[in-house]
């Protein structure tokens, strides 16, 4: 039976038992390598298994870092956490291209986030926006000690709002809560005010008898905050002369360079398959900041495509003209993100990240990811319309292809030295491998 109660009580090796008898008997010889990525302090690794439920042990990315990278005349080494070849050396490569002409510039828009309070209400509608209308600042007040630290820090709630949603949804509506979060990304703070003012709202309930309405007559039905942030926007941007583009465009003029990459862009915000390919590209460098630095990057991921079509159909997120000889390209994009709370000051290497950039502020990291995604934008589009992506990437997955194979130091050394003019593909790199090693 692979049906189990009470696994989360066994322990690791128990756990990884229980697998290897209903599932796959060689995973009982995975134990050791299993053991080999636990960390060696027991408090630490303690904190790591406590994040999750069930953990077996930990799952190692590479964690790299992307120098030269100037944001409005600062200059950052930004962490990345990705596992894909290239995606580091090209962030890398545009931030320094990037560097002698101008850097990034980067702004941030606006920072509210949001919550609901989900009802269904099967009254009246005027006598329940006059409850609402009356009782709104008594409920603002009555929140208020719930707010009161993120208030000194300059934040707190913004607007509490009655939505009717009953044409999309019979005898649906929303109470909606905007709020400022200074350096925390704010889940936990908008979910604790949308409970606790769900709370209130029941509570006063009464009063709705009083104008003739029973109190079955509404419903709550959740309390979440939505990851859907359109009002907590980042805007990032490379502009210059287009003569300048030259050392980048692969033996093309830079004007021709600077042409088809304008294109480029421009295929992407008019069609959808090529716009989810171009905002992956985006997304290689924003995920890998945000991960590195301990935030949500499933909450970023489904923001950021539900933002790329809000018109209605899915579009790129970047943008680039040329002007009177001058080529610019930007970003805009929501990203609710924090440097305090949650995972950014839990986890070691998030804490880590965090140093290396200098103790960023929220605002702050939100202007270095959305760079990246651009530098990374930037470097893709560079290669597709030049050389190609797979020159580049083929290069970088060479590694990998040669730890398949599990190629020594002196191998992998010559496999590099071979493939340095010529096209990498996973039979050539076999084929190669098998002849130097019968040859030998
Ligand atoms: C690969 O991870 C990302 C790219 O496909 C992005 C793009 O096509 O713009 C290279």
């Amino acid at each position: 039976m692979e049906i189990i109660s009470g696994f989360s009580k066994l322990s690791k090796i128990e756990k990884i038992h229980w697998l290897a008898s209903h599932f796959d008997k060689t995973i009982s010889s995975e134990i050791e390598q299993m053991k080999r990525f636990w960390l060696q302090n027991v408090e630490e690794q303690k904190k790591i298994d406590e994040f999750s439920e069930n953990t077996l042990t930990n799952f190692i990315m590479p964690f790299g870092v992307a120098p030269n990278v100037m944001i409005n005349n600062k200059i950052y080494s930004v962490p990345m956490v990705i596992e894909e070849s290239s995606v580091v050396a090209a962030a890398s490569l545009a931030a320094k291209f990037w560097l002698t002409r101008g850097g990034f510039k980067s702004k941030v828009l606006s920072t509210t986030k949001v919550g609901h309070v989900h009802f269904i209400w099967k009254g009246s509608k005027e006598k329940f926006i006059s409850f609402f209308e009356s009782n709104k600042k008594i409920w603002l007040d009555l929140l208020s000690p719930l707010s009161a630290q993120m208030t000194a820090r300059g934040g707190g709630i913004n607007s509490l709002e009655l939505i009717d949603k009953t044409s999309e949804l019979e005898f649906y509506y929303q109470i909606e809560l905007k709020a400022k979060t200074c350096d925390a990304m704010g889940a936990n703070f908008i979910n604790t005010l949308l409970e606790e003012l769900a709370r209130l709202m029941k509570s006063d309930l009464h009063q709705l008898n009083f104008l003739g309405q029973s109190e079955s007559d509404f419903d709550i039905i959740m309390c979440i905050l939505s990851n859907y942030t359109p009002e907590c926007l980042v805007e990032a941007k490379v502009d210059c002369p287009v003569s300048d583009l030259g050392q980048f465009s692969g033996g093309l003029s830079p004007e021709k360079f600077a042409e088809k990459f304008v294109t480029a862009v421009n295929i992407s915000r008019i069609d959808r398959s090529r716009a989810v390919t171009h905002n992956k590209g985006i997304m290689n460098g924003v995920d890998s900041v945000v991960i590195a630095t301990g935030n949500d990057f499933r909450a970023v991921e489904a923001c950021v495509h539900a933002y790329a079509s809000r018109d209605g159909s899915y579009r790129s997120l970047s943008q680039a003209k040329i002007e009177n000889g001058h080529f610019e390209f930007s970003l805009t994009l929501p990203l609710a993100i924090g440097t305090i709370g949650g995972l950014t000051t839990l986890h070691p290497l998030s804490r880590l990240s965090l140093k290396i950039l200098v103790q960023p502020s929220a605002e702050d990291l939100m202007k270095i990811s959305s760079c990246i995604g651009l530098a990374q934008n930037f470097g893709a589009l560079k290669s597709l319309v030049t050389t190609g992506i797979q020159k580049g990437h083929m290069k970088l997955h060479l590694l990998n292809i040669l730890s398949q194979f599990e190629a020594n130091d002196v191998e992998k050394e010559s496999a590099k030295q071979f493939f340095a003019d010529k096209v990498v593909s996973y039979q050539g790199v076999r084929d190669f491998l098998l002849a130097s090693r019968t040859s030998h």
